[in-house]
């Protein structure tokens, strides 16, 4: 037994801490070759298994009858207690529910849809890129903060001064299981409590569009209530659902992006001698960096699987960085390369919940590509990146460059 070996064996995935330092990536490519239905035990919960390549992660994916979302879609607390949103929730239901539910938002995240958000976004990281490069060294997880924040906003309806405030909470909320992120001694109490203001912050911006109506989704939210077809809860639920799918992915997408480019210096220069490259650069982003580590889901029957049982009831995660590493799939899975021609990354999903943001996220990154080319020369990172401890995206609490314009 070899150590990595040993080490598949007694690490717990569950665990956030295990993602704080790249060598997951060896882990996983262990687990691939030779467990590729892996299964956690876990002291205080059931345990779960464990999908890694990507043949497997994109068919548990698209048959949401056997491997449903209804559940829980993600490792972490809300596996002990129960979902509040399951069966409610867009993420948390199947069937036509699910169908339902995207129908109420989807014209506002259609290519057309967002493509008029195009020069108000370009303009915000313009200027965000501006400021880091007038401040010389900084933390680039900060800089592209503003991106994301100002790209949801717009959609949903939210007035500009209130960004900074949806910022800190969808950083507490989402990045909770990081103890600098806490706001409260407990992950669980900090997170909850993040969660409670984003859902009273959206009570009072949809009673604001009941007497001003405007072509966001604060206002479909609210016409679905009329309509019958949400809860005032469940729109609350929804529009925080929004917010933090909407956020934290792109944040850290983007400033992977940029660290790719550091590591991988030759892409950086193609990149910059050719901008129709951008989006296959966008693509290879998603699937090197892949922002989202995993989803969750929970078998509806027995399932065989590579000479495993999937009991009914028990939970499989999906991981997407892993299927995005499948060597089975990506030549040179390891390396950062925006020329590759074929790319089916999982990175945003795969089958009925296929991310609904996608158009969204893929402008926001091939925005910030874009205007990150015009404006800097090369960028140098200062001190070793700090990652975020989360099992479910791939982020950084730090990242500092120092950044020199073009
Ligand atoms: C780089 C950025 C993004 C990444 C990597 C990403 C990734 C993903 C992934 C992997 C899923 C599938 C979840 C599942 O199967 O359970 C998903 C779903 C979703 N994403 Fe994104 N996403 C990004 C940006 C966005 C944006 C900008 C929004 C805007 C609101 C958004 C909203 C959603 C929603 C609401 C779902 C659930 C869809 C459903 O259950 O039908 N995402 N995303």
């Amino acid at each position: 037994m070899d150590a990595t070996t040993t080490t598949a064996a007694a690490v717990d995935l569950a665990d956030p801490h295990l993602f704080a330092d790249p060598g997951y990536h060896r882990l996983f490519r262990h687990l691939r070759e030779n467990d590729p239905v892996h299964w956690n035990p876990e002291a205080a919960e059931p345990g779960f298994w464990s999908v890694t390549r990507y043949e497997d992660c994109q068919a548990v994916q698209r048959d949401d009858e056997t491997f449903s979302s209804t559940g829980t879609n993600v490792l972490g607390q809300q596996r002990w207690t129960g979902d509040d949103g399951s069966g409610r929730m867009l993420t948390h239901t199947d069937g036509p529910r699910h169908t339902e539910l995207r129908q109420v938002v989807n014209r506002s995240f259609t290519p057309r849809a967002v493509a008029s958000l195009e020069s108000y976004l370009r303009a915000v990281v313009g200027r965000a890129l501006d400021e880091a490069l007038d401040a010389g060294e900084v933390d680039f997880v900060e800089t592209v903060s503003l991106l994301p924040v100002a790209s949801i906003a717009a959609v949903l309806g939210v007035p500009r001064e209130d960004w900074p405030l949806l910022l800190r909470l969808t950083t507490a909320a989402f990045g909770s299981a990081d103890q600098d992120y806490q706001t409260s001694p407990s992950a669980r109490a900090s997170a909850a409590h993040a969660h409670a203001q984003l859902l009273l912050y959206c009570q009072d911006l949809m009673e604001t569009r009941r007497r001003d109506p405007a072509d966001d989704v604060a206002t479909r939210l609210v016409e679905a209530q009329d309509a019958g077809v949400l809860t005032e809860e469940d729109a609350m639920m929804f529009f925080d659902l929004l917010i933090l799918g909407g956020n934290e992915t792109t944040r850290h997408g983007a400033v992977g992006a940029l660290l790719a480019f550091t590591d991988f210096p030759d892409q950086w220069r193609l990149l910059r001698a050719d901008r129709g490259l951008l989006p296959s650069a966008v693509a290879e982003v998603l699937r090197y960096v892949s922002p989202s580590k995993h989803v969750l889901r929970r078998a509806t029957r027995h399932v065989e699987l590579h000479g495993r049982t999937i009991r009914a009831g028990q939970d499989v995660a999906v991981w997407h960085f892993s299927a995005n590493r499948d060597e089975r799939v990506f030549e040179r899975p390891d390396v950062f390369d925006i020329t590759r021609g074929d790319n089916p990354h999982l990175g945003l999903g795969s089958g009925r919940h296929y991310c609904l943001g996608a158009s969204l996220a893929l402008m926001e990154l091939r925005l910030f590509l874009d205007e990150l080319c015009t404006r800097v020369a090369s960028a140098e990172v200062v001190e070793p990146p700090q990652r975020l401890a989360s099992t479910v995206i791939s982020g950084f609490k730090r990242l500092r460059v120092r950044l020199r314009s073009a």
